[in-house]
């Protein structure tokens, strides 16, 4: 699972404590996570999302009267808030100390959440906890070997329990050169209408041209599928098809801008990608 051109060769670039280090310099305590994610910006994806992520809790209450939801990688807790308001009992993990610390002061008095501090991407395998409901909302693309992680994560997941995951750009070896680099114009084009760091952008998009990519600047690590080659769904399925008996993969545009969204989505291919996976068969955390 740890493809050379999913990371570096002999596994991947930046050691955990660097990567959490790096989510914070992103990720830190003023950080806006709505203003450039199209997924919290724009209600239609938002409420698709949310949707999908009600549906599954509503059927985990149903079956079995609880539900036991892990997400990982809550930012400010934008679909925690609905998750907890259905009376589901959340475990967070969160690799940007700011960002844990504005979801505890959130849920201060709330006895429904636990919130843990995750600098090192493996503290939900450092507990003996299970779930009816692993989610993973704008997160995979950030963890470079996020095959190991989604294979070791449903391992924690009770029978008849389900794993979903949203907003992840699809692989881009699949897409065509002239869609991917269409994308990287509309997201420019975003950040010069919003004034944004338009020259940092100009400068990281350039490093992504020419495949230089620079390790130790957060700009390239904390995006680090989207610098790259995107996210593999296909190996994403490969990976859930055994444990799970029904996988199914969600394909959908997505774009920072309002107007670009809005027409994109009725004219241009997908280029983003959610995967839903339930009724997790038997089997264990070594199970298939
Ligand atoms: C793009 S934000 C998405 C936040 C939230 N899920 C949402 O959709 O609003 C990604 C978040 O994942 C966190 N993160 C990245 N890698 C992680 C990992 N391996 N474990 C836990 N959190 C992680 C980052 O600190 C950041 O807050």
């Amino acid at each position: 699972m740890h493809a050379d051109s999913r990371g570096s060769a002999a596994g991947y670039a930046a050691e955990p404590t660097d990567m959490a280090r790096l989510q914070e310099a992103i990720h830190g305590a003023d950080f806006d996570y709505d203003a450039g994610s199209p997924h919290l910006s724009h209600p239609q994806l938002r409420s698709a999302i949310l949707g999908e992520i009600r549906a599954l809790v509503a059927a985990q209450f149903k079956a079995s009267g609880r539900c036991r939801v892990l997400e990982v990688g809550a930012g400010h807790g934008a679909f925690t808030d609905h998750v907890l308001a259905m009376g589901a009992e959340v475990t967070v993990t969160e690799m940007s100390r700011p960002s844990l610390d504005m979801l505890q002061s959130r849920y201060a008095h709330n006895s429904q959440a636990v919130l843990l501090f995750d600098p090192d991407g493996q503290q939900a395998f450092a507990r003996e906890d299970r779930f009816d409901l692993v989610l993973c909302v704008s997160v995979l693309h950030h963890i470079p070997d996020y095959e190991t992680f989604v294979h070791r994560v449903t391992g924690l997941i009770e029978e008849g329990g389900a794993f979903a995951s949203f907003q992840d750009p699809s692989w881009y070896p699949r897409r065509s050169p002239g869609s991917v680099r269409l994308d990287r114009l509309m997201y420019l084009a975003w950040r010069i209408s919003k004034g944004q760091n338009v020259g940092r952008g100009i400068a990281t998009q350039l490093r992504r041209f020419r495949g230089v990519l620079d390790e130790s600047n957060p700009s390239d690590m904390v995006e680090y599928h989207l610098m790259r080659n995107g996210v593999d769904e296909q190996a994403l399925v490969g990976v859930l098809e055994p444990r799970f008996d029904d996988v199914r993969l969600w394909e959908y545009f997505s774009t920072q801008g309002r107007w670009m969204q809005q027409l994109g989505a009725r004219v241009r291919s997908p280029q983003t990608f959610g995967i839903i996976a339930t009724r997790r068969r038997s089997g264990g955390a070594d199970g298939p």
